[in-house]
């Protein structure tokens, strides 16, 4: 049976293992190893989620690479997005001309990704993927590209491996989703 935790109240069971998780790092590593033999790509953490799939995915990357980072924050601690998203820190790099791969931890409404599209495309880079580790299949806004996809899940709130729950959890090495309260029988009248 999947482990459970509780957290603040809530009880929380473990979607995607550490091991699942670290075989889909590989996987999509070599794919990127593959796609990018013959060039130099620059990898763009979005903080604070992604910051452990993108330690643990860049340490898979055999090609040669540089790392920048954007801070975005959509969420606050809230459990659904605000719908607007805010910049809190801008890039460092150069993007004209070179191979953009953005690191996500979660593609949810993809707003996010679509905030990332508009500030970079106009620096014109050479070209501009996006990895994510998780990608909520029913909750994406249409017309939202990812190149690479770690796992499509369900609609669930989903915590861990960087992902928050009002700041604190991020430090769990496997995905937990909320498990959903158990619905009360109504008293007969
Ligand atoms: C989360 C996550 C993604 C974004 C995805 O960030 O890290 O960047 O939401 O959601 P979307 O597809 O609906 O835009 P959040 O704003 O919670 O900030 P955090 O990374 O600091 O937790």
């Amino acid at each position: 049976m999947a482990a459970t935790i509780r957290v603040n109240g809530d009880r929380f069971v473990e979607m995607i293992s550490e091991r699942r998780i670290r075989a889909k790092v590989r996987a999509l590593a070599r794919q990127i190893n593959t796609d990018y033999r013959n060039a130099v790509p620059v990898f763009i953490g979005i903080l604070n989620g992604s910051f452990i799939f993108f330690a643990d995915l860049i340490r898979e990357i055999s090609v040669d690479c540089e790392i920048d980072f954007l801070k975005l924050s959509s969420y606050g601690d809230a459990k659904i997005s605000s719908g607007d998203v805010r910049l809190l820190k801008d890039l460092n790099c150069q993007v004209e001309g070179r191979d953009i791969i953005i690191v996500e931890d979660i593609v949810d409404t993809g707003l996010s990704v679509e905030y990332i599209r508009h500030l970079i495309e106009p620096q014109n880079p050479r070209s501009l993927k996006v990895v994510t580790l998780l990608y909520k299949k029913d909750a994406v806004k249409p017309g939202t590209h990812v190149d690479y996809i770690g796992f499509s899940i369900p609609s669930d709130f989903v915590i861990g491996y960087g992902l928050d729950y009002a700041q604190r959890e991020r430090n769990l090495k496997a995905v937990y989703r909320l498990k959903a309260k158990p619905v009360r029988a109504t008293a007969r009248p």
